[in-house]
């Protein structure tokens, strides 16, 4: 079965397979693994207007259900992604994403504006949700308003379709999901890591120099599902669903929920080869379980969806 094509705003996805942003780097090390053409989209770790160092170290650690990272935005800034890790990925026959971060509604809108005067870059990611930066990126992923005044100031700028990533660190993830419809989104990305912390025993002290950090893998996945399923019923923009994926059978589920395709972030660690092992795996889940194409599972799952 061909059928894993999928049409997004600004995407023509030859599969709904992508590594999420953050755990793929700007796809390099993998590049000697597999050619990064067969991917549906690669996003990219998230740029800022100038370089970013990150947090202190350790900033990453495996606890008994997932992982934690307070990597806090490392990366050599808007300028330099384009002139050197764009058009390293351009050499490659796939859909770019720019995943576009920022401590001010200022810096997020001069990234954007960055990104839209090259022509290489397919759509952006604002992620409104990293919960490991110290100078408030937390905000725009909590608070509607700021949410929506962020997506609306980044729309004005920008001619790229804009995913607006959310944060599942909220309590009510529809109102952030309708607050930055309205405000233009041509989509969600969804969901960004869950706020945690560990405790080292022997030195009675936070693992992480940053003491909290962000739980990503296996663990989230039910949160992520239960999240699209409620946004995809009130919400008609598509959804990009992430959060814990290692199987062709979660890539399903999450179709299930109403993802119109999906990204793999810490699965990436542990095996490189998993998004083409996927993409190839993909298909026959699909036909087991009596679909005939991607497009025909989206939102399945959800009664009231039909
Ligand atoms: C080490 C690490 C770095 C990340 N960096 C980013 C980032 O730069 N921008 C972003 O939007 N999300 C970032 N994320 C979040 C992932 O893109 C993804 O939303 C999250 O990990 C859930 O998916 P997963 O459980 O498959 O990893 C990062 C996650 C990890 C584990």
């Amino acid at each position: 079965m061909k059928n894993l094509a999928m049409d997004l705003p600004g995407l023509n996805l030859k599969n709904p397979i992508m590594p999420a942003s953050g755990c793929f780097g700007f796809g390099r090390e993998y590049s000697e693994f597999y050619d990064l053409g067969e991917l549906g989209a690669v996003i990219m770790k998230a740029a800022t207007g100038s370089e970013r160092f990150g947090n202190n170290t350790p900033r990453v650690a495996e606890t008994s259900s997932g992982m934690l990272n307070a990597i806090g935005l490392q990366n050599p800034g808007v300028e330099k992604i384009i002139e050197t890790e764009v058009p390293f990925l351009e050499s490659f026959n796939v859909p770019i994403i720019a995943n576009v971060a920022g401590s001010t509604v200022e810096e997020y809108i001069a990234v954007a504006e960055t990104f839209n005067q090259t022509d290489k870059v397919n759509a952006l990611e604002l992620n409104i949700s990293c919960p490991n930066v110290k100078e408030g990126g937390i905000q725009f992923g909590t608070d509607p308003d700021m949410a929506a005044n962020v997506t609306r100031l980044v729309k004005q700028v920008s001619n790229l379709p804009v995913y607006v990533k959310l944060s599942p660190n909220v309590s009510d993830i529809v109102a952030m999901a309708k607050a930055v419809e309205v405000a233009g989104a041509d989509g969600l990305s969804m969901i960004n890591t869950l706020s945690g912390m560990q405790i080292h025993l022997p030195s009675k002290r936070p693992l992480l120099a940053n003491k909290t950090g962000g739980l990503s893998g296996a663990a989230i996945k039910p949160v992520a599902i239960r999240m699209i399923y409620e946004v995809k019923q009130q919400v008609s923009i598509p959804i990009i669903g992430m959060g814990g994926i290692t199987s062709a059978e979660d890539v399903l589920e999450f179709l299930l929920a109403g993802a119109s395709a999906v990204a793999v972030g810490t699965a990436n660690f542990h095996n490189p080869f998993i998004c083409p092992e996927l993409i190839e795996a993909l298909p026959e889940v699909l036909y087991k379980y009596g679909f005939s194409s991607v497009e025909a599972a989206i939102g399945k799952g959800v009664p009231s969806y039909g």
